[in-house]
């Protein structure tokens, strides 16, 4: 029997035909497989291949992502290719769901072999965002903040929160963070399970009674609020010169974080991820067309310095982009490959004795395609 299905090899640097499943990754999965490394260290190699991936920038073919837009949320689609694996990312926005009981930010994607368009890998995405989200943050700060950085704010402490502390421990060197959230009882949450990590123990960890407090002595802040529309988070008289500005939760036309004035702060420096998304999504949507930005692949591959002077003002301008979650479903994939045991698959493609029978391989008499075993060593 002809099987049509690959799987690409990151290790082995192409495709591994012959087997039948597509791989999958389920909530139980990335539990195990980011706990086999701890937080830290997934986030510090994800940070790891996030770059690398940023640093051949002009192998992507980018686009800004579709959104759908409702009164109270979005719902995404984020697509990204290198000409080798393609990926896309399903993803909402729903800063109400919470007092429902539900999360903000859901996802999930698959990872797809370009050569025959089949899909590789179905993944979950919830925590893996939180995951890629911090370690591009972290990474992005690694260029942008002073490298004498120790304190940092952490204005709103949902399901974010946790991996932005984490990422920035481990890859930035934080050692101090202020935490500040309107929810009371989302605070305490984080200082609770920051407290349970014993890796963290030389972060000393102070509850703040407002944005303004949290700001007072910051190297770094991290806003990462979720609000359905222009909010207010930072002011002008929260910055200070030297200042880096990690805004996580601006994402979506008409919901920034950052008082426009911010922006037009004399020192400031802009870095955007993909600027014709940034334009539409970012905090720098409340500026004009014009308005000098620089993409974090240019610092990355060595084309632009973002922070000139101690006294700049850094603003890295997040919002979130495809080739994150291609370089973080890439990762998985490699991570699992790797794997004997605990691997699962899904029979989401017919596998058929004659391809161009789809009726009689599938649906036709007693002939259904059935679920195949994967093929171990
Ligand atoms: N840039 C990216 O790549 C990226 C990725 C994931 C999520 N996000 C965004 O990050 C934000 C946070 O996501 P989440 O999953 O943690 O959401 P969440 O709802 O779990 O947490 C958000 C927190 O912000 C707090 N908050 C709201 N308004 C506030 C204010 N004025 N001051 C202080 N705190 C305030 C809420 O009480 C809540 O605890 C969302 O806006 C989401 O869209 C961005």
């Amino acid at each position: 029997m002809m099987l049509h299905r690959a799987r690409y090899s990151l290790f082995s640097g192409g495709p591994d035909r012959g087997t039948t499943m597509v791989d999958y990754i389920g909530v139980s999965d990335i539990q195990r497989i980011v706990n086999a490394l701890g937080p830290a260290e997934f986030m510090a190699r994800l940070a790891g291949e996030i770059e690398a991936d940023y640093r051949r920038w002009p192998e992507f073919e980018k686009a800004p992502r579709l959104a759908s837009h409702s009164p109270v949320g979005v719902i995404e689609l984020m697509p990204a290719t290198d000409g080798k694996l393609y990926s896309f990312k399903y993803v909402n926005g729903h800063p109400k769901n919470t007092a429902a009981g539900l999360l903000t930010v859901t996802a999930f994607g698959v990872l797809a072999d370009v050569d025959t368009g089949y899909p590789l890998l179905l993944s979950e995405l919830t925590v893996t965002t939180a995951l890629r989200t911090a370690a591009t943050s972290a990474l992005a700060a690694q260029q942008l903040a002073r490298p004498d950085s120790r304190v940092m704010a952490l204005i709103g402490n949902g399901a974010q929160s946790e991996f932005q502390a984490i990422a920035f421990h481990r890859l930035c060197g934080i050692r101090e963070l202020r935490v500040y959230d309107v929810d009371p009882l989302a605070t305490a949450k984080l200082v609770r399970n920051l407290a349970a990590m014993p890796e963290l123990a030389d972060l000393r960890v102070v509850r703040t009674h407002s944005a303004s407090e949290a700001c007072k002595g910051a190297d770094i802040v991290t806003t990462v609020t979720a609000d359905k529309r222009n909010a207010v988070i930072l002011t002008p008289p929260m910055i200070a010169p030297g200042m880096h500005i990690n805004g996580v939760g601006g994402d979506c036309p008409g919901k920034t974080e950052l008082h426009a004035d911010i922006l037009r702060l004399p020192d400031m420096r802009v870095v955007v991820e993909f600027e014709p998304q940034s334009r539409i999504e970012g905090e720098i949507q409340q500026m004009p067309a014009d308005y000098p930005v620089i993409e974090l692949a240019q610092v990355l591959r060595g084309e632009a310095v973002a922070r000139r002077s101690a006294s700049d003002i850094t603003l890295f301008d997040s919002v979130g982009f495809a080739l994150e979650d291609y370089s973080a479903l890439r990762f998985l994939h490699a991570l699992i490959s790797q794997q004997r045991l605990g691997r699962r698959d899904l029979d989401l493609v017919p596998v058929l004795d004659d391809p161009k029978d789809l009726f009689g391989g599938t649906l036709a008499g007693c002939k259904a395609a059935r679920p195949r075993k994967r093929k171990t060593a």
